[in-house]
């Protein structure tokens, strides 16, 4: 199948005069002295879009007109209010304009109150004109700004409690019980709720941060984190490297720092610190050995924050300081494979970054590549083919229930909120894809490969199409007898899996299927398998590969014999909890209360409430998610609600 890359300039937009010239990349221009008209358009360009070719390397999720102006650097200097749930503040923009159009700068916000924006470039300050544009519920609302010739802007802003990228959390919610805490999630498009800024993964910038906090906290950011800090209440930071909107983040809480090597280290509530450090006391192990299979670690130190189970996910790659839910932390260290993941994104996505989210499969299908890779490094054979035999199950459950359109890696997100439309194509088919090269042309060219497409991409956001042009004149030209550009091409704009795609066997998981399928036909007792040696791996495999409908008796036994509903490891307990809401199975319905109400990890949420729904339980749906949902963020609040209340 064949991409058409051809220019769209939006008919609506040309309608309402709203300028369409071969540059423009922007989806929905607004203009301070047209802005209603604008406002229209804006309107109907999700319609229109529809109907057109999606163009390469063009950000649908954005409002900035970033073929006019780059924004360098951003210095913040925040406030953060617990009373009032607000950061406020003000951003500094350094902005390189790239043509003499004298456009109004446009950046995204979502929810943002603007003050005021001055230019800071002459003597004195000089108040700016600013415009608020039409509110889109997926973009936010476009600030317009008339720069006036000013190349440095200071924005004055507060953010809104209900910031779609900031969860505000009460003293309650955290482990401590008595200080509040604060995290924001900016991926995909919600740094535009707490910076006005071009949130765009294609922006690159580098920022500075003053932050000021009740004085016993401690504030962390996604940049040069001093492990030595004591608290305060006024904290700077800097981030030299150029990094994309979506990595910009901020936490604070009652916080504290161990040292787990050299360059890595936790920062966590003091109840869980000891245990966060040790369950992943191999991650300088893991830096060690990445770096040698794909190059030097360019970000310095690299640490964790472990979050309150409230973070809506299990990870997130923030430069310098990933984001960890608490609960991987397992005690036998059978969930590290996130932070190998959070660690791998170090290279794939925070070094060479998807220049859209359309491109995300460069991202996550990379990284995931690589968290199997390094799982192998530390933990060695049986674990990796477990992780990805683990991952091809995943990805064959999600493609079950996906429409066509969303099993194309290189996905169509027009008109979409990128949130709703998140799943294991990205991650696993990616994944897959890279694991075929691998096998195709060889370890160690493919390793070689992987380490140069690093260095030549290096702090560079690029599209799809940028790294097919790359692999033809480097992989495919040296390896024309083994590798296609039709074959490329296939895995990226088709639907499914190819017909010979490579199935990742794991002779541990074939033992598994053997029980199971032993204790289903009536030849095995559950009591004589030899669990001794299973991790939660086995069990998730055993679990997941049941059959859709189980008898009461055959739960019971289940139950009976391995204690399941009672299982600590959370990823067990989500498959057995998807089993016992699948099979109306009574004595496991309060555990499901209790997990949905303690945990906020959407990667669990999400398939145990349209589970619910879809077996007859929307009314106890909706009852648990009505009262665990002050506790959840807003992202989880948002994708189940949808799920729950879908005519809202
Ligand atoms: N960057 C992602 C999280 C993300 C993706 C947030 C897209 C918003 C939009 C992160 O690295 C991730 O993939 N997390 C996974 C880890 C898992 C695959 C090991 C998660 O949270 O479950
Ligand atoms: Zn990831």
């Amino acid at each position: 199948m064949q991409l058409t890359l051809r220019h769209t300039c939006l008919a609506a937009l040309v309608a309402v005069g709203v300028g369409c010239t071969e540059k423009d990349q922007t989806p929905a221009t607004v203009t301070v002295e047209d802005n209603q008209a604008a406002e229209q358009a804006a309107t109907t360009a999700t319609a229109a879009m529809e109907e057109k070719a999606i163009e390469s390397g063009v950000d649908y999720h954005s409002y900035a007109n970033m073929q006019d102006y780059r924004v360098q650097h951003i210095a913040l200097d925040l406030d953060v209010n617990f009373d009032n749930k607000s950061i406020s503040g003000t951003a500094t923009l350094d902005i390189d304009a790239l043509n003499d159009s004298g456009k109004p700068l446009l950046l995204d916000t979502r929810a943002l109150s603007i003050n005021a924006v001055d230019g800071l470039d002459g003597p004195q300050t000089a108040a700016l004109k600013f415009n608020m544009g039409k509110k889109d519920d997926h973009l936010g609302t476009p600030l317009s700004i008339d720069l006036a010739g000013q190349k440095k802007i200071r924005i004055s802003y507060s953010t809104a409690p209900e910031a779609s990228g900031v969860q505000w959390l009460t003293p309650e919610q955290t482990a401590g019980k008595k200080h509040p805490f604060l995290f924001t999630q900016a991926q995909a498009i919600h740094a535009r709720s707490f910076v006005p800024l071009q949130d765009s993964p294609k922006a690159r910038i580098t920022y500075s941060a003053t932050i000021r906090t009740p004085k016993d906290l401690l504030a962390v950011m996604s940049a040069n984190n001093d492990p030595k800090t004591e608290k305060d209440g006024e904290y700077q930071f800097e981030m030299p490297q150029k990094v994309p909107s979506y990595l910009i983040a901020l936490a604070v809480g009652d916080l504290e720092f161990k040292a787990m090597g050299e360059r890595t280290g936790v920062y966590a509530e003091p109840s869980v610190l000891e245990a966060a450090a040790k369950e992943f006391e191999d991650t300088e192990a893991m830096l060690i050995e990445t770096e040698k299979v794909y190059g030097p670690y360019r970000w310095d130190r690299y640490d964790l924050l472990i979050l309150p189970p409230s973070f809506p996910f299990g990870g997130m790659e923030n430069p310098r300081l990933s984001f960890i839910t608490p609960t991987v932390i397992a005690g036998d260290k059978s969930l590290t494979a996130l932070i190998a993941h959070e660690l791998a994104h170090s290279w794939s996505g925070n070094l060479v970054t998807n220049a859209s989210w359309r491109d995300l499969w460069l991202n996550e299908g990379f990284t995931t590549y690589l968290t199997n890779r390094i799982m192998q490094l530390i933990y060695g054979d049986d674990r990796y083919r477990m992780e990805m035999a683990l991952g091809y199950e995943d990805l064959k459950s999600d493609m079950a229930d996906l429409p066509d359109s969303a099993e194309i890696m290189a996905i169509d997100l027009r008109g979409k909120d990128p949130d709703a439309v998140f799943s294991n194509v990205p991650y696993e088919k990616g994944s897959l894809f890279l694991y075929e090269l691998e096998n195709t042309i060889g370890r160690d060219n493919f390793d070689k490969f992987l380490r140069s497409y690093f260095d030549h991409f290096a702090f560079q956001s690029i599209t799809t199409e940028d790294f097919l042009a790359y692999v033809e004149s480097t992989l495919i030209a040296q390896y024309p007898d083994k590798l296609s550009k039709e074959r490329f091409e296939q895995w990226i704009f088709q639907p499914g899996l190819l017909a010979d795609a490579p199935k990742p066997q794991s002779p541990a998981f074939d033992n598994v299927d053997k029980h199971r399928n032993g204790w289903l036909e009536g030849k095995q007792e559950l009591a004589a398998i030899d669990i001794s040696k299973w991790t939660s791996h086995e069990w998730k495999y055993f679990l997941n590969g049941m059959p859709e409908t189980l008898s009461q008796e055959q739960m019971a036994a289940l139950d009976g014999a391995f204690n399941l509903t009672q299982a600590g490891n959370n990823e067990v307990a989500h498959s057995w909890l998807m089993l016992v809401v699948k099979n109306d199975y009574q004595p496991g319905f309060e555990r499901v209360h209790s997990f949905l109400t303690s945990i906020g990890r959407n990667k669990f949420l999400r398939p145990l409430y349209r589970a619910l729904k879809e077996n007859g339980k929307l009314e106890l749906a909706r009852e648990i998610f009505n009262e665990a949902k002050v506790g959840y963020h807003p992202l989880s609040v948002k994708v189940n609600s949808a799920i729950l209340y879908p005519e809202q």
